[in-house]
């Protein structure tokens, strides 16, 4: 039976290019004569039933505009089955047929739980600035945040290198080093600090007091999955190591997650949002859809969920190699 009614909802944090996915989703739709809802504050909205319809022109004027529009929210009641129980019933009391869920990891595991309980058709679309998920090579928001973080760090090098001094910055990802690499390779950090690469703060410290000894100033960046202590205990550590040294740490925080999308994950958000109906109208479902090499792909949710995306190990080494200079 063609599917008449869909609803999309946007849950965990928010990336930059979810409001172009949801233009595309839903004007996509309209072309294909399919009613779209829009779920407010992702699944605890669904269980709330907080659904209103979303026409073509209700999506005008958002592609420029960070954030979601539907809002979104961190569910705890959705972790529990009467809470998943209630959203399915607002869905069937709807006459919803289908749901995109646009998210990260905790948002593809309650929607791979939700799936197998009630065998709901439904498509996840990644959005994650961390880029930590399998299955795709980019994920909606990451290129926007690796964007805002080079853009942070080119101010902070003016005042590293204007005052000599060794800035640390805390970069968001996870338990991921993959946001971290791409904006350290970027911005020229002479040391990029991830959770993959295990060491200890003795080995990490004699490395930076080498780095410090050829250089005036340096910034290292800290992906905030590693596992030295705070930052202040880290800035500490240094400033009692090297003699001398003039030691500062900044944590980006939440400018990260926030602001205009970049031109290129506008466009993902769109790719993914357009092929996400035309999947689903075609009876695909808990599956994620990525782009891979250029290619739509298209795999099971279950699977994404047992892989974990890997670094770009080269880019590290390559970083690791000419940086430290
Ligand atoms: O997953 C995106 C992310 O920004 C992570 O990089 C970060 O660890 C986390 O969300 C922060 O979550 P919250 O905004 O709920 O504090």
């Amino acid at each position: 039976m063609a599917m008449k009614n869909i609803a999309i909802l946007t849950s965990g944090g928010d990336a930059p290019g979810m409001n172009a996915c949801i233009r595309s989703i839903v004007r996509t739709s309209n072309h294909l004569r399919i009613k779209v809802f829009g779920i407010q504050y992702g699944y605890q909205g669904l269980i709330e039933n907080n659904i209103n319809i979303l026409t073509p022109t209700d999506v005008g004027n958002i592609i420029h505009i960070g954030g979601t529009i539907l809002k979104t929210a961190r569910s705890d009641e959705f972790r529990t089955k009467n809470g998943r129980d209630k959203a399915y019933n607002n869905l069937i009391k709807n006459n919803i047929d289908g749901l995109i869920v646009l998210g990260g990891d905790g948002s593809l595991t309650g929607a791979n739980i939700f799936f197998k309980e009630n065998n709901y058709p439904l498509i996840g679309i990644p959005c994650t600035i961390d880029n930590d998920l399998y299955g795709t090579d980019h994920s909606i928001g990451f290129a926007s945040a690796r964007e805002t973080i080079v853009e942070a760090i080119d101010k902070i090098r003016d005042t590293a290198a204007s005052h000599e001094r060794i800035f640390i910055i805390e970069v968001m990802g996870r338990e991921s080093g993959y946001l971290a690499i791409e904006s350290g390779i970027a911005s020229g950090a002479e040391l990029i600090l991830i959770p993959e690469h295990e060491r200890t703060l003795n080995t990490v410290i004699n490395e930076i007091e080498e780095i410090n000894s050829k250089k005036k100033s340096m910034i290292i960046l800290y992906s905030e999955g590693c596992k030295f202590g705070s930052l202040k205990k880290l800035t500490k550590a240094i400033k009692n190591h090297i003699e001398g040294s003039n030691v500062r740490y900044s944590v980006l925080g939440h400018i990260q997650r926030g602001g205009t999308a970049v031109p290129s994950d506008r466009i993902l958000g769109t790719i993914l949002g357009n092929k996400c109906v035309k999947f689903l109208s075609k009876g695909e479902e808990n599956k994620m859809v990525g782009v891979i090499d250029n290619k739509i792909t298209l795999y099971p949710i279950n699977e994404i969920l047992k892989k974990k995306r890997g670094i770009n190990k080269e880019l590290y080494d390559i970083s690791n190699m000419i940086s430290k200079y």
